[in-house]
């Protein structure tokens, strides 16, 4: 039997964005030409993206903030090469997955949750998923309360508590029982509860969406507000958690301990998509109520090889490289040179964020005046961020992210390898983006945009 070549594979790709568009989606297939993005990266590693010609990027997406070890680190790899070489049978399905008992117990210890238990998943949605069924389960209760902005994923229950009415448009009837609060008011939710109980409150330690960040007071506070009405409090880890923020859990600065932690992006190292639900030990038993329901909530995937090996994996470099105390240091500085950038440059209402989950929001009624922008109606915002974000890629070879419809908020997660020279590098590609608006390429850049993207986003 012959093997399939990769590399050939590859080389015949001569022209991938044809195919993507032809055969996946073509839409965002414009979208990536609108903003430069249809360039093919071949290689990986660290921080750092290689295109076809051996050019340098500076990747400040890191995969949606999943690549917290950098990419291809050669500890994942070289446990991924070991587990494949093993002949470890995946997917018995009826057995004692040891791996999975190993990763269990290496992730309580280093949430600091020895006493509670796990649950695996696919991703992160699927994560919030089975966090809603067990609080629901677990409380004999329905409703979910979930806060304004927030994002928990775009499976049909996560929709339901997204808090971003555009992306739950078109889809149809959602989750009954829902509630949305205000981010941050800890009076909507006491007022929430009091009206009647929740099985849940899921939030985000640090909002993905608009990097806004919950305070420590306020979590302290809605955790009370938890316990004392019966809820359930479910962080939502997915993307704030192991390092990120600059602590194991972007809920430890708060010292609190929420019921239900769900976790995901960080824990694939990049490679092998897994999640994890932390829970009470009381919470599983409430699902896992009897030998006849011991499996009631599951799938074909979760616990699979190379996904329970990736996550070890992880772990492990998360702990020897104590990723967490780099995100807290490299976050600090990242801060404070875009606070340096804000203020030389005028273009930055605000920064925002923590550790190294950072975002600009641009001053877009500011810029208009050096810009003279294009009639691109309540568009512009979008644009003006999607401008800054191309001109990054194209002038400086970085990769960062325009998060929000609403406002002009650009994204950076880089790996939390990254060095200080990295930060510099990507502070100051910020700065001359920003700078002198009149006389550099960003204000042609965002006329091209409007021009490009007038067909495919309506005034
Ligand atoms: C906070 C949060 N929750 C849930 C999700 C959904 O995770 P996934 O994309 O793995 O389904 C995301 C993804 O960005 C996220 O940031």
């Amino acid at each position: 039997m012959s093997d399939i070549d990769l590399d050939s594979i590859m080389r015949a790709c001569a022209d991938p964005g044809d195919r993507y568009a032809r055969l996946l989606n073509p839409r965002f297939y414009k979208l990536l030409r609108a903003l430069g993005f249809d360039r093919t990266f071949i290689r990986g590693e660290g921080p750092w993206l290689f295109d076809e010609s051996g050019e340098r990027y500076l990747d400040a997406i890191a995969g949606y903030a999943a690549i917290t070890i950098g990419r291809n680190h050669p500890v994942l790899i070289n446990a991924l090469h070991q587990a494949l070489d093993s002949g470890l049978p995946s997917l018995v399905q009826f057995e004692a997955n040891p791996l999975a008992g190993v990763l269990a117990e290496r992730l309580l210890e280093c949430t600091g949750r020895e006493n509670d238990r796990v649950y695996f998943t696919n991703s992160g949605t699927e994560g919030v998923e089975a966090a809603l069924k067990f609080a629901r389960a677990s409380t004999a209760r329905n409703r979910i309360i979930h806060c304004s902005r927030g994002f928990h994923g775009l499976t049909l229950g996560a929709l339901s508590i997204n808090g971003n009415p555009g992306l739950r448009e078109g889809f149809g009837p959602l989750l009954e029982d829902v509630t949305e609060i205000p981010f941050r008011d800890a009076a909507a939710l006491a007022s929430a509860l009091q009206e009647q109980p929740a099985a849940a409150f899921v939030i985000e330690s640090v909002q993905g969406k608009t990097l806004e960040v919950a305070e420590d007071q306020y979590l302290r506070e809605v955790s009370d507000l938890c316990r004392r009405s019966g809820t359930l409090l479910v962080a939502d880890e997915v993307q704030s958690g192991l390092g990120r923020t600059g602590a194991i859990l972007g809920t430890d600065h708060a010292g609190i301990r929420p019921d239900i932690v769900v976790l995901s992006k960080a824990l694939s190292g990049g490679m092998v998509p897994v999640g994890a639900v932390i829970a009470r030990g009381e919470i599983i038993d409430d699902v896992f109520e009897s030998m006849s329901r011991s499996h009631v909530h599951s799938s074909t995937f979760k616990e699979n090889v190379l996904a329970m090996v990736a996550g070890i994996a992880s772990l492990h470099v998360l702990r020897e490289e104590r990723l967490e105390q780099r995100a807290q240091e490299l976050g600090t500085l990242l801060r404070e040179r875009l606070e340096a950038v804000a203020a030389a440059t005028g273009c930055i209402k605000a920064v925002r964020g923590r550790g190294l989950m950072l975002g600009i929001e641009l001053d877009v009624e500011r810029m208009a005046g050096s810009i003279k922008l294009p009639f691109i109606g309540r568009h512009r915002s979008t644009l003006v961020a999607q401008a800054v974000v191309r001109h990054l890629l194209n002038e400086h070879h970085v990769l960062a992210l325009s998060t929000s419809a609403e406002s002009a908020t650009i994204k950076f997660t880089p790996s939390l390898v990254i060095e200080p020279e990295q930060v510099e590098q990507l502070a100051s590609a910020v700065h001359r983006t920003l700078e002198r608006l009149d006389g550099t390429t960003l204000g042609a850049d965002i006329h091209g945009l409007a021009g490009m993207t007038r067909g495919i986003l309506s005034p």
